[in-house]
């Protein structure tokens, strides 16, 4: 407890030097813009956990299929609700001169931003908001909310205030029980439609990175993701959002670019396991509010029967004995050239958190699942990728990013 609220004061101290110069940073300098995450832990059943990554897929693939024709007419599918997973990223964040908080969800694979789903701690308009005259909804699949659209004065830290946010504030939603709302990080197409406006034709709202780069608090517009991996100690490592430059004591070695695929945070990648390529070059969503990695069913199956994985009915996840953890070897994902391998301890489920979804302990459960593969959706890479590998979203240069960390070869799992 203490050494988080003391990582989240140096943070703070950080931004507060930076402010000093916001636009005079540049991409290595580690001269960042650091918002931290705090990993909420929570229990549920694997099932669940599965079944809303399947939801979340399922709502991705809607628009992904659908991007030949109109943009808004698939726009306000996003993603699902997060109710039922173990873990949560969340980012506490500010809102108003009243400074009122609200704790949201970390989300790439969706870009309004908005509070009020927790109904006792609904949002109070202050001075400095105005209603924007326009109604939101949002469709997350299994959830949703709606409301009014307002500007407000949205802060993220220190540094990062932004003003004249595009914000909404829930009147109703469903799906979202441990958190404000939504802290939307995906790139603005995915807010398309999601406005249904009085006075004008209102098509898309700017995100929180559009607007913090349009008000000149970052000179790139760029979003890197560090997440930890779950230790189950106390001083678990917890996560950050690094906003405008890169913050080069999140990541080891070279960033590897590749160009942005589909509307969401796509890319492309195959993977390799034993040697053999289990999938070709193909299209998926980096995802920050996705748990699993999920991939294509001929893939998945060619793993599981490599690993010798068994279904375990409790959990929905695939066990294996200690014996075959042993025998695991790197899954590799060549991403632009770059070979990503994901080592076998990054294969399971954190054992400490085997309770959290109806496993047992001691029992080692691996962490892909699979997925009905479609054009432009054929994987998702969830927090388990994310965990072990730092994610620069660039909107700037419409590309993303990844780069090894100190994570990358921990054996916490
Ligand atoms: C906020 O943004 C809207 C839309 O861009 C604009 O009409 C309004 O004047 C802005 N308000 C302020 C205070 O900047
Ligand atoms: C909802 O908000 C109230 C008031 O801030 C807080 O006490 C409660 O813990 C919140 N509930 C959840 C699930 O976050
Ligand atoms: C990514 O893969 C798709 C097919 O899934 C292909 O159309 C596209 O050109 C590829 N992009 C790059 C940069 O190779
Ligand atoms: C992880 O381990 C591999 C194999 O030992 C090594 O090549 C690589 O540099 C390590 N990566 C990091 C980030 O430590």
């Amino acid at each position: 407890m203490l050494s988080s609220a003391a990582l989240v004061f140096s943070c703070l101290v950080l931004n507060g030097l930076v402010l000093a110069s916001p636009v005079a940073q540049s991409s290595g300098s580690g001269s960042s813009l650091t918002v931290p995450i705090r990993k909420s832990v929570s229990i549920t059943s694997g099932h669940n956990v599965v079944d809303t990554g399947h939801a979340r897929a399922q709502s991705f693939r809607g628009r992904a299929a659908g991007q030949q024709t109109s943009a808004s007419s698939t726009a306000k599918r996003q993603s699902v609700g997060v109710k039922n997973e173990a873990i949560t990223y969340i980012a506490q964040v500010s809102v108003g001169t009243s400074k009122q908080k609200f704790n949201l969800l970390v989300d790439s694979g969706s870009s309004n931003t908005w509070v009020g789903a927790n109904t006792t701690n609904a949002y109070v308009p202050s001075s400095s908001s105005v209603w924007t005259d326009d109604i939101v909804i949002v469709e997350y699949g299994s959830g949703y909310f709606f409301g009014y659209e307002y500007y407000d004065t949205l802060t993220l830290s220190n540094a990062l205030v932004i003003t004249n946010q595009s914000l909404g504030g829930a009147s109703f939603s469903q799906g979202f029980t441990t958190m404000d709302g939504i802290l939307g990080i995906g790139p603005i197409a995915l807010t398309d439609g999601t406005i249904l406006g009085s006075t004008a034709p209102v098509f898309t709202v700017p995100t929180v990175s559009d607007n913090l780069y349009t008000q000149g608090k970052i000179s790139n517009e760029v979003v890197g993701v560090a997440f930890a991996p779950t230790t189950g100690a106390s001083n678990e490592p917890e996560g950050a959002l690094v906003f405008g430059a890169q913050d080069s004591s999140r990541f080891v070695g070279q960033i590897t670019y590749v160009p942005k695929e589909t509307d969401y945070w796509g890319i492309n990648q195959s993977i390799s396991y034993k040697g053999v390529e289990i999938m070709a070059t193909s299209t998926g969503v980096i995802d920050t509010g996705t748990t699993l990695l999920y991939l294509p069913t001929d893939t998945f199956n060619s793993y599981i029967a490599s690993t010798g994985g068994v279904f375990d009915e409790a959990t929905g996840l695939y066990e294996i004995t200690e014996a075959q953890y042993n025998a695991l070897e790197d899954l590799v994902f060549n991403i632009g050239g770059t070979e990503l391998p994901l080592t076998p301890n990054a294969q399971i489920w954190p054992r400490s958190l085997n309770g959290n979804i109806g496993g047992a302990q001691g029992k080692i459960y691996l962490n892909a699942v699979s997925t009905e593969p479609v054009n432009g959706l054929n994987f998702i890479n969830g927090y388990v990728f994310l965990e072990r590998y730092y994610t620069v979203f660039d909107t700037t240069n419409n590309r993303v990013g990844f780069a090894a960390t100190s994570f990358t070869n921990a054996t916490s799992n």
